[in-house]
């Protein structure tokens, strides 16, 4: 990766220039900032984006179309263009957008539950001109806390096995996460730290691997 994330901000702490304030800013605490690139910033999805999910994935080369979503997929059909959207189930959709407010990534974490346990699988794409730039890093970092503050437990991602980048990228973040191979792809499974829970059944040595997880995680926010 040769571009670094040059001082993403926060809209809380600063204004950004006006260019950057354009079309609605639904959280606060999303950021926006520059890369190699050009300048970016997050913003939740609106179902009126449709238009502008659909020129995102119509855009993605086929090698990324097929690692984030396993096939060719462009043009999008209605059915996955909805769930992108936000028009369908439970999900958290995230954009990235660029100063003329083309998409350039989408993340989404679509919750549901699994042995009385409150899932989200997650799943992420970023433009192949903005990849290497800290982007997908940012956009997994801000699904995971929405998804911890909306009381999520384990997040489940879908990453094919040669998907060397993601999969890195998940090691170095949840080092402990499980991995069980399917016949497409690998599935992992990692755990949140949730204050609010009682860890005391979790065995000491695997409860203190996630702290440390999680105290690094914070570290580098
Ligand atoms: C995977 C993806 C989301 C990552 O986003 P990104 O913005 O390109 O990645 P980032 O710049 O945030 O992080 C890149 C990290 O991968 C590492 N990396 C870069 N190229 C790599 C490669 N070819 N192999 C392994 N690691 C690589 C970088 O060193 C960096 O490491 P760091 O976490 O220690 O900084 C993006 O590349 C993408 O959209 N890929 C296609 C779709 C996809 O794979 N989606 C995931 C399925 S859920």
């Amino acid at each position: 990766m040769d571009g670094t994330l040059a001082g993403p901000q926060t809209a809380a702490g600063a204004t950004p220039p006006h260019h950057l304030m354009q079309g609605p800013l639904t959280c606060d605490r999303l950021p926006w900032g520059s890369v190699r690139s050009g300048r970016y910033r997050v913003r939740t999805a609106e179902p009126d984006d449709a238009a502008l999910i659909r020129d995102f994935v119509c855009g993605l080369s086929v090698r990324t179309q097929y690692f984030r979503f396993f096939t060719a997929v462009a043009p999008p059909s209605g059915g996955l263009l909805r769930a992108l959207s936000g028009g369908s189930g439970r999900s958290d959709i995230l954009l990235v957008i660029d100063d003329s407010g083309a998409v350039v990534g989408h993340g989404m974490a679509a919750d549901g539950e699994s042995c009385d346990l409150h899932t989200a699988d997650i799943g992420l794409v970023i433009a192949d001109r903005w990849q290497g730039q800290g982007l997908g890093t940012t956009l997994l970092r801000l699904l995971t806390e929405r998804a911890a503050e909306r009381g999520v437990e384990t997040l489940v991602l879908e990453v094919l096995p040669d998907n060397r980048k993601m999969l890195g990228i998940i090691e170095r973040r949840w080092p402990h996460a499980s991995r069980k191979r399917t016949p497409d792809a690998i599935t992992i499974t990692a755990e949140l730290i949730r204050p609010d829970l009682d860890y005391s059944s979790i065995p000491g040595p695997l409860l203190a691997a996630q702290l440390i997880d999680c105290a690094a995680r914070a570290a580098s926010y």
